[in-house]
């Protein structure tokens, strides 16, 4: 790896922002390892930041607008930071607001100098070049600054820098697939992030060693709709995900994989099987149903029925019976009515879930959901919203109990608030406290279960 010496006197600094989901994190964390190069050093605070950059999230209403907020108060902080200092700040808005509202960032925001899509990242340093000519000289800013919101997804991933800079834990992202073609009614994602792409496999097989190069431990594949990934293997053929986490799992110092977000429809034979097979592949799956109601998942263009997805269900728990399930649902879809939602709630109760996300539906401009009629009144929605996260957290908390007296490999991954206390990861995800030596620090260890509430277990560390 050619590491580029960095002159300290040019040392620059840039403050990211991250809203949404773990895919932004992941595309921030790219934004550091292109900036690098170019002397950015990240800052945690955007007061003195030489650069603000705000990756955004479009998925659910009042996100545009939250950005919109934000970008007053960094106004005011750039107006302070130049009266005070004379050293310019130049801002930034990133992500799904940014491919979704283009110009109108710019027109609503004077403060922004440069809006840039999903796919565009990589661009960062042309485009930061051309903003700071337009600030130095206003007169040479084309149009109300750098705009750009162009794909195609791939051009971004050749391009990125093959080191990862930017992962600093024992645990990283690795983004496999991007975007989605499944256009379920309520989503933006397939107009945010484009048609669906796979990443070559070789080139997710190179980023997880320079992963695993920076003593990263346990790798998140990530993508819409990752286990549609479909990306061109070594022998020229396409890779399902199922065959890419074998060659992951075969690398050394990989200890542990997961993925998210899954399509119950793309859960192939490859991918159960690798549940089986593949030791690495932690023992959870996120399989988000959205809906318990045939009419509702018809409605939502999800392509499977409850039932389809029950069988499904139960031949991944054949393949790997202590598997733990988690899902995202959303209550009040229009149309929905007392009956659909009690097929929800029966079907969370059939499967049980070791832990759940559940959202009111929030129509967005421009998916056929927004444009349907027979919304559901507000104060439904906040009723079934109430009742199904009861029934979830009751699930997560049964599920965490059933873990007290169990023992499970535990990766620790940082020091706790006590004193000679460490805090790990089960297979499962749950955060689990324990006594241990801060030397432990990023191996796994066997702990037994004492304890468990809703978010947490305790436990203790197992002999040897
Ligand atoms: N309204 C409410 N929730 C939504 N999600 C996606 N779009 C919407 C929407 N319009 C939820 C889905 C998805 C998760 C990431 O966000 O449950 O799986
Ligand atoms: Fe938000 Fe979805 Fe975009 Fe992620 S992909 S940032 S959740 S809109």
């Amino acid at each position: 790896m050619t590491e580029q010496p960095i002159d300290p006197q040019n040392t620059k600094k840039v403050f990211i922002k991250t809203y949404g989901c773990q895919m932004n994190v992941y595309d921030s964390e790219r934004m550091a390892d292109v900036l690098a190069p170019l002397g950015y050093a990240e800052s945690d605070a955007p007061d003195d930041a030489d650069l603000v950059i705000l990756n955004t999230c479009h998925i659910r209403e009042k996100a545009a607008e939250k950005v919109y907020s934000e970008l007053g108060r960094i106004r005011q902080l750039k107006t302070a930071r130049e009266a005070e200092s004379g050293d310019k700040m130049t801002v930034a808005v990133a992500g799904c607001v940014a491919q979704a509202e283009g110009a109108e960032i710019m027109r609503r925001a004077p403060v922004v100098d440069i809006v840039f899509g999903p796919g565009a990242y990589h661009k960062l340093p042309e485009m930061i070049a051309r903003a700071e000519r337009g600030n130095a000289d206003p007169t040479q800013r084309q149009g109300r600054g750098v705009l750009n919101t162009e794909f195609p997804i791939e051009d971004k991933f050749d391009a990125l820098p093959i080191n990862r800079e930017s992962a600093t834990g024992l645990t990283a992202f690795l983004t496999v697939q991007e975007g989605c073609d499944k256009f379920c009614t309520f989503c933006v994602v397939p107009y945010t992030r484009g048609a669906e792409f796979s990443r070559p496999a070789q080139s997710v097989l190179d980023e997880a060693k320079a992963l695993v190069a920076r003593g990263v431990k346990e790798i998140t594949l990530l993508g819409q709709n990752v286990n549609a990934y479909h990306g061109e293997g070594a022998d020229g053929k396409d890779w399902s995900l199922g065959r890419l986490i074998h060659a992951l799992a075969a690398i050394d110092g990989v200890e542990r994989l997961r993925y998210t977000t899954s399509h119950p429809r793309d859960m192939d034979d490859d991918l159960i099987n690798a549940h089986r097979d593949v030791d690495a592949l932690m023992p959870y799956l996120h399989l988000p149903v959205q809906s318990g109601s045939n009419r509702i998942l018809d409605a939502m263009n999800r392509k499977h029925t409850r039932d389809e997805y029950f069988a499904l269900i139960d031949r991944i728990r054949d393949a790997r019976p202590d598997i733990a399930l988690s899902g995202d649902f959303i209550v009040g879809f229009p149309g929905e009515n007392d009956r659909d939602f009690e097929d929800t709630m029966d079907l969370v109760r059939r499967v049980g879930y070791g832990s759940a996300f559940s959202f009111k539906y929030s129509p967005r401009p421009g998916t056929p959901g927004a444009a349907l009629e027979w919304q559901v009144e507000e104060h439904k929605k906040d009723e079934r919203l109430q009742a199904l996260q009861a029934l979830l957290r009751e699930q997560q908390i049964g599920f965490n109990k059933s873990m007290i007296g169990k023992t499970l490999p535990v990766l620790l991954e940082r020091e706790g608030r006590h004193q000679g206390q460490m805090v790990g990861r089960s297979p499962y995800l749950q955060a689990v406290h324990l006594d241990a030596d801060h030397a432990l620090l990023g191996q796994t260890i066997h702990v037994t279960v004492t304890d468990a509430t809703q978010n947490s277990l305790t436990g203790k560390a197992v002999l040897k």
